[in-house]
């Protein structure tokens, strides 16, 4: 039987790879590590992030790969969190961390310059007008990353969803953005590499509708 979340939110405290802010960091811009993950980390690497990780695969699985890159997953929701947390601790792999947050907190959590990449992995699409600001890649959330990225810092986003494919191809138009690479239809697309092969939760059971996953990389200019 799977644990409850009650048990994983337990777990997770006790996690020393996983970072759960208090209100009062959040309230005073406060965060212990806000310019400091190099500190954490022990080493001077590049930074990834995963946003909306979910239970980390993205985290979990590039971490394993590139060993001399840091990688942290970012969600709001413990229990799915828990699963690449538990998984990155039992597996020693160093270069993994996962915080607990809100998104649109993200500038509170980093400073200028400190993440290298970011991949936005099967964010809900939020596809009701008034959830608008909620979408990952609203023009809010992508000024916010926008802050914290190294220049030329490549940002990936992975989505089932035709509608916020198309959406943030709109809102990448009004910024001053190089897109990299877009495709309706990764799976289909000459140019793969093993990092955009790798499979979310959500991902998998997109696939097994036969849904086209499809992609957008770009990077600020
Ligand atoms: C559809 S799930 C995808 C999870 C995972 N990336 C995957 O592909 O399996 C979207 C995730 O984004 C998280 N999320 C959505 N909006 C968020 C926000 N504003 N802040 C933090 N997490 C958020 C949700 O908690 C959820 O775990």
């Amino acid at each position: 039987m799977s644990k409850n979340k009650l048990t994983k939110f337990n777990e997770l405290n006790s996690l020393t790879n996983t970072f759960q802010p208090n209100q009062k960091e959040l309230l005073n811009d406060s965060f212990f590590l806000k310019g400091k993950w190099s500190q954490e980390f022990k080493n001077s690497n590049p930074i990834v992030l995963e946003l909306g990780c979910g239970k980390g695969e993205y985290t979990v699985n590039l971490a394993k790969s590139n060993p001399n890159i840091n990688y942290i997953g970012v969600d709001i929701k413990g229990a799915r969190i828990w699963k690449g947390a538990t998984l990155a601790q039992k597996s020693d792999l160093r270069n993994v961390r996962f915080l607990r947050t809100q998104i649109e907190q993200i500038d509170k959590f980093y400073c200028a310059d400190e993440v290298s990449e970011i991949w936005i992995t099967f964010p809900d699409p939020q596809i009701k007008y008034r959830r608008r600001k909620k979408r990952l890649t609203s023009e809010l959330m992508l000024q916010s990353y926008k802050k914290i990225l190294k220049k030329n810092g490549l940002v990936h986003l992975k989505t089932d969803s035709e509608f916020l494919h198309g959406y943030t191809l709109g809102i990448l138009e009004k910024l001053n953005v190089e897109i990299i690479k877009s495709t309706h239809d990764l799976y289909k697309s000459n140019t793969i590499d093993k990092s955009m092969e790798i499979k979310t939760f959500y991902e998998s059971m997109f696939l097994k509708k036969k849904k086209p996953i499809t992609y957008i990389c770009f990077k600020f200019i």
